[in-house]
């Protein structure tokens, strides 16, 4: 069950241009996040914006908060224009969780997907192979904690300025063509555009293993009150803030 709170801005960092790692001391007692569930949270400290907007726990420590953001428009523009003891509105933890890994899993995170996948690879230390890729390397944040986290990680760059050069799922299916069945992980989580997840479907159903994804769907709401957030499902329409945001990928219809 979510709840509404207020809590407190004790930390809102620039990582580099684009991305900020909000970190928020709640004002009352809270639920204890699982990894893949998120948050709405207020993103202007007056009316406007007037919607939340919807953010994934990145990490949970003493009862803080953190969230890795990328900035993109009004909402998230006005988010990191916030400061130290200013008080946001926020409602969480919301949605489903990633379900456990049955040992060593794959991680596929493309851009700031990598937020979600956070907290799920602190949970199961260096139990991960994570695939993390990006536009370039400006935008993979937060490398040195990825690398802390995972068992290995192979990472991707569209214009080649760090790791391959190409898509991140090109790196995965060359490591899935290297490494024998017997040997490989049988589980994928992953996070990103919905290109990315697309392709990943394929991979994983003609590899034969089982892959989990979050969307990130424009929400309103968050709650599963405004239906706007609906993905086509093979059971039906659902709504990705409350029957997500993880779902099997064999069962969203790309
Ligand atoms: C469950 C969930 C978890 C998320 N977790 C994170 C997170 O941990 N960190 C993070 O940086 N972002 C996350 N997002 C995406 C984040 O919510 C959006 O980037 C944010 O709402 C954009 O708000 P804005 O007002 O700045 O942009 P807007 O002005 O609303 O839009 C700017 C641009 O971003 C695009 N956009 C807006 N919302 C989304 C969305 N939900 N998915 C894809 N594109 C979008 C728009 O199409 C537009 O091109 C998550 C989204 C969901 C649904
Ligand atoms: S965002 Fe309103 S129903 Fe999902």
């Amino acid at each position: 069950m979510y709840k509404f709170f207020t809590a407190e801005i004790i930390g809102n960092t620039s990582l580099n241009t684009c991305f900020k790692l909000l970190t928020l001391q709640p004002l009352s007692e809270i639920r204890i996040p699982q990894p893949g569930q998120f948050y709405m949270i207020q993103t202007g400290t007056a009316c406007d914006p007037l919607l939340k907007r919807p953010f994934s726990i990145y990490s949970i420590q003493e009862n803080r908060l953190s969230f890795l953001y990328r900035i993109r428009g009004k909402g998230t523009s006005s988010l990191s224009q916030l400061r130290e003891g200013d008080r946001l509105q926020v409602i969480g933890p919301l949605g489903n969780s990633y379900p456990e890994p049955d040992g060593d899993f794959i991680a596929v995170a493309g851009g700031i997907g990598i937020a979600s996948l956070f907290a799920f690879m602190s949970k199961y230390r260096r139990q991960a192979y994570l695939f993390y890729g990006a536009q370039n390397k400006d935008e993979l944040v937060m490398l040195d904690a990825a690398r802390e986290l995972s068992k290995e990680t192979f990472l991707s760059t569209c214009d080649g300025s760090d790791g391959c050069k190409g898509l991140i799922t090109d790196e995965l299916r060359d490591f899935l063509n290297r490494v024998i069945p017997a040997r490989r992980p049988a589980q994928v989580y992953a996070c990103g555009p919905v290109p990315m997840l697309r392709a990943l479907s394929e991979i994983t159903r003609s590899s034969g293993l089982s892959c989990y994804s979050s969307m990130e769907e424009h929400m309103a709401c968050g709650i599963g009150a405004c239906l706007g957030c609906m993905v086509k499902t093979v059971g039906g329409q659902k709504r990705v803030c409350k029957e997500g945001p993880v779902f099997n990928v064999e069962d969203i219809i790309w």
